[in-house]
């Protein structure tokens, strides 16, 4: 089996190269492109092209234009790589009869409420990422390829820059830290992402039927507050001697930024669990990991 993986080099794209591996034949393009094929998400015709010329049996689509306040002023281009390329990868898969594995986000949700939103549930986007990530997956359930969607949120990894490192960093050089406590999430591993993905791919091909949008999280939910106070109980667990006294909890609006952010990022995963016979992990389990994975004193 040939997989073509786009965005090999970003956090779940890093952590599908490992994932899928045992599936078959991985073949990984990152925006520069390798052999002759192009990964560049931008240039449309260029990526049809690297789409028919490998021919794969599984595309996953890992690429993604990530930057959501950016995005506010770069509509046209966050709309391009997660929306238009997106509808261009799923015109293909439809051709070659390849299933299309895709990622989306909490953030096609307006975060009303504080019930976990369902697949089905009504979608209203707050920000140009939102709205963009949204049309991507129409884009796709429009072409009528096989394909799996699956909406994830909070995502971090060891590798690479993420919200836990940010919050180490400052721990050290601080005594108070203000961290926002009404949003409501689940941070979910890179590396759980592409697990769960690589059994809804082999279950999949053998059964067409279980294709679809899927929401994938880790189990059990918290603020980005509570997320922060984990992480350095955690990394003072492990020995890290950080300077910071007070957490203290603020709310969205103490801390303006270009696009709105749900208050409610809840997703029910229950259609996942069930559909794929799967288990998910608590969210603390993931976090308390790549803590010690990036700790230097975590040996
Ligand atoms: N991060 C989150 O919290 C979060 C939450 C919910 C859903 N998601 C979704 O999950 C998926 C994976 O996200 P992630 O966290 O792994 O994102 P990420 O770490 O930002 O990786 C995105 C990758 O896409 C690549 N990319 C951007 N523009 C491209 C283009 N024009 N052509 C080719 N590659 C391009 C980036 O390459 P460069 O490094 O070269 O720019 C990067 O390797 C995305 O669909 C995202 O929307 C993420």
């Amino acid at each position: 089996m040939k997989i073509l993986l786009l965005g090999k080099n970003g956090q779940v794209g890093w952590e599908l190269q490992r994932a899928l591996a045992p599936l078959g034949h991985v073949v990984g393009l990152d925006r520069e492109g390798a052999d002759g094929l192009r990964g560049d998400l931008e240039t449309l015709d260029a990526l049809a092209h690297t789409v028919r010329k490998a021919a794969p049996d599984v595309i996953v689509n890992a690429a993604a234009y990530t930057a959501v306040d950016k995005a506010e002023t770069d509509v046209a281009r966050a709309h391009r790589i997660n929306a238009e390329a997106v509808g261009v990868l799923a015109t293909e898969a439809a051709r070659l009869d390849a299933l299309l594995v895709h990622y989306s986000t909490d953030y096609v949700f307006d975060g009303s409420g504080t019930r976990p939103w369902r697949e089905d549930s009504p979608t209203a986007p707050l920000s140009e990422y939102g709205r963009s990530k949204l049309a991507g997956e129409e884009a796709i359930r429009a072409r009528g390829c096989r394909h799996l969607i699956f909406r994830t949120s909070w995502v971090y990894a060891a590798r690479g820059g993420n919200f836990a490192r940010t919050m180490l960093r400052l721990a050290a050089e601080r005594e108070r830290l203000t961290v926002i406590a009404d949003q409501i999430g689940a941070p979910t591993g890179a590396d759980l992402i592409a697990d769960v993905s690589a059994h809804a791919i082999r279950a999949s091909l053998a059964t067409p039927a279980l294709c679809g949008t899927y929401h994938l999280v880790a189990e059990g939910e918290t603020s980005w507050h509570g997320y922060a106070q984990f992480v350095i109980e955690q990394a003072r667990t492990l020995g890290a001697l950080l300077k910071v006294g007070e957490i203290a909890p603020i709310a969205s609006s103490d801390y303006p930024s270009a696009a709105a952010r749900p208050l409610n990022s809840r997703l029910d995963t229950g259609r996942l669990r069930t559909n794929f016979a799967l288990h998910l992990p608590d969210w603390r389990d993931g976090v308390a990991r790549m803590v010690h994975e990036i700790l230097p004193v975590a040996g």
